[in-house]
């Protein structure tokens, strides 16, 4: 079977490269429990100094497997991958990195609201339908985008549903930098390097000024995952959802 998240190691650089292509890096719950042993592991490996989230050409992440949600609509069980992911990356000791080129749905833009620096490139969009699924932000997303977009960019994002192109997200603050498609990686890599290569307890300890305590963050996530829980199972969310699921075959 293909693995569909691939952990790399080029020095102290860990790298998580999200690997589903045919269904554009949509996240199944294996997927985010690679991710979040891979977030543990290298902040308890003191050979990595840093973190990195990576996608495919075009696709980033379309988002939360929209089929697991479906089975937590129709009265399925859902699983503790995507609470222990949300936790990892709330509380991760160590600084992350993202490179987004193309799609970035739902979690494939919250997830970089938890990152140190983001790079995407110019074709990229920043989407989070939450509402129009029926369901609400998760991700700890309510609190963060707020502070970093300003309530009217926060509600734009997540009540609107509005696509952010990578410009529109540079001038919101929600990214680092725009590069071209083919200069991603080495952009991630070299930021990521440069990272790793600061003082390591003076770096860390001012991320931790900057971060603050993450207790607000993370019980805004606990709030949001109840909300959300509550939504999966409501009419307008099982709704929107068996419309994705099923547009395909009726096509
Ligand atoms: N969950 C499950 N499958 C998904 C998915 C998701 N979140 N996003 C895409 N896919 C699947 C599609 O069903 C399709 O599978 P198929 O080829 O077996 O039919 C495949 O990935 C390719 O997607 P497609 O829609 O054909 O690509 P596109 O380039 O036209 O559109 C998206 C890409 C991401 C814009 C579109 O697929 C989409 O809107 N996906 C849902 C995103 C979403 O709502 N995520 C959850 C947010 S909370």
């Amino acid at each position: 079977m293909t693995d569909h998240i691939l952990i790399e190691r080029r020095g102290a650089v860990q790298i998580i490269r999200m690997n589903r292509p045919d269904k554009k890096n949509a996240l199944t719950r294996a997927m985010y429990a690679k991710m979040s042993a891979a977030l543990a592991e290298g902040d308890a490996d003191p050979g990595v100094r840093v973190h990195v989230f990576l996608g495919l050409p075009g696709a980033f992440s379309a988002g939360n497997d929209l089929a697991d949600f479906l089975v937590v609509a129709t009265g399925g069980e859902g699983g503790t991958e995507v609470w222990d992911f949300l936790m990892a990356l709330a509380r991760v000791e160590k600084p992350v990195v993202s490179g987004v080129d193309g799609i970035a749905v739902g979690i494939g833009t919250t997830l970089n609201l938890h990152c140190d620096l983001t790079f995407a490139t110019p074709r990229t969009v920043f989407r989070t339908p939450f509402v129009d699924l029926g369901l609400v932000p998760e991700a700890g997303s309510s609190l963060l985008a707020p502070q970093i977009l300003g309530r009217q960019g926060a509600f734009a994002l997540l009540g609107l549903g509005e696509d952010f192109s990578a410009e529109r997200a540079k001038a919101a603050g929600l990214i680092h930098e725009v590069v071209e498609e083919s200069a991603l990686e080495s952009a991630v890599l070299t930021a990521a390097g440069e990272i790793a290569a600061k003082p390591r307890q003076a770096l860390k300890i001012a991320r931790d000024l900057m971060l603050g305590s993450r207790d607000e963050l993370v019980a805004r996530i606990k709030l949001e995952s109840e909300h959300f829980r509550e939504r999966l199972r409501s009419e307008e969310a099982r709704a929107a959802l068996t419309a994705f699921m099923t547009r395909k075959k009726a096509g």
